[in-house]
């Protein structure tokens, strides 16, 4: 007989045979900061966050520090929204402040700044917009700035999220162009139009005012178009490519790893974090065991780096443990 179960049978056993671990150094946190003063906003839709500004962010970051998570990604919520998206490449904007100052207090922790127009434009697109149109050549040189602006204020990596075609190529040549070389590009590559991203929107004040994000991200039946979406991004110069949401796509996960040697990211996503804090305030399920089992899940699909809201608390939990 195959007896699977010797491999089971102790702790020590199945920690030996053990093929994917999650480690603190896999994560990234999202957090949102919001101009103003004296701000922490509870997020309705994503209970445990918060939008902060520049002055009580520290606390959070302190956190974030303490937990031993080495990465963050960064949202603005600006003052002043219009047309062209302008606070998102005002060098005094609140992500240019906001890299800033987590560069002051924490030179080594990685600063990632989503970069993408919606959250700083009036219609909430992440393009610009020309008779109802989202414009994809007209958008490019507004990410470049973002960008620029944003790797200026100290970020090491940009990630731009907004699904225009090229993106990556014109972004790399901006910061190459600005003696930017070693800042990196981390491509939300494989970003599909989701509903799981619309806790998110609360939080980051970015929901379009007409219509959807289908025309640029990817439509959700499209496993093998994924493949051409990371290839480009590749072939633009991204650095590290990323599969979104994460729970969902977790086949397109293993697609990727097998297709390429790139790093792979996985953006656990708005939704995917409600759903499970949701069903754990009702009691329905064993919150820890539920992330770390989802965690685990994304890690056993090729994912390396993990993305996700429940980052300190995975931080806090694998410390427990080890
Ligand atoms: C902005 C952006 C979105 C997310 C990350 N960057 C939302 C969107 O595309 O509408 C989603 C993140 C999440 O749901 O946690 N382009
Ligand atoms: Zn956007």
């Amino acid at each position: 007989m195959i007896r699977l179960r010797r491999l089971r049978g102790s702790e020590a056993i199945r920690n030996m045979v053990r093929e994917n671990r999650v480690h603190k150094e896999d994560l990234v946190y999202p957090m949102f900061v919001a101009e103003g003063t004296g701000i922490k906003n509870p997020v309705d839709s994503m209970p445990g966050i918060y939008q902060y500004s520049l002055d009580t962010f520290e606390e959070e970051l302190h956190r974030v520090a303490d937990a031993g998570i080495s990465a963050v990604l960064l949202f603005g919520i600006p003052a002043h929204k219009d047309e062209v998206g302008s606070s998102a490449y005002d060098d005094q904007g609140i992500m240019q402040k906001a890299v800033r100052r987590i560069k002051e207090l924490y030179p080594d922790m990685i600063v990632i700044a989503d970069i993408c127009l919606c959250e700083y434009t009036s219609h909430g697109h992440c393009g610009i917009i020309h008779d109802g149109k989202i414009l994809n050549d007209e958008t490019l040189p507004y990410l470049g700035k973002m960008a620029v602006s944003l790797a200026k204020a100290g970020a090491d990596m940009v990630a731009p999220s907004d699904m225009m075609d090229g993106h990556t190529a014109y972004i790399r040549k901006a910061l190459d162009d600005n003696g930017l070389t070693d800042v990196l590009i981390m491509g939300y590559s494989a970003k599909f139009a989701s509903g799981y991203y619309a806790p998110f929107r609360d939080a980051a004040h970015s929901a379009p005012q007409f219509g959807d994000r289908r025309t640029y991200q990817m439509d959700p039946a499209n496993g093998r178009e994924a493949l051409r979406e990371c290839e480009a991004d590749i072939a633009e110069g991204a650095d590290i490519i990323m599969v979104k949401p994460a729970l969902a796509y977790l086949d397109v996960v293993k697609d990727v790893r097998n297709h390429t040697d790139y790093p792979i990211a996985v953006y656990n996503v708005s939704g995917e974090y409600s759903m499970v804090k949701a069903a754990a305030a009702n009691g329905w399920i064993d919150e820890k065991r539920i992330v770390m089992e989802n965690m685990t899940a994304m890690k056993r699909a090729g994912a390396g780096i993990i993305i996700t809201y429940h980052a300190i608390d995975v931080a806090h939990w694998l410390e427990s443990e080890s």
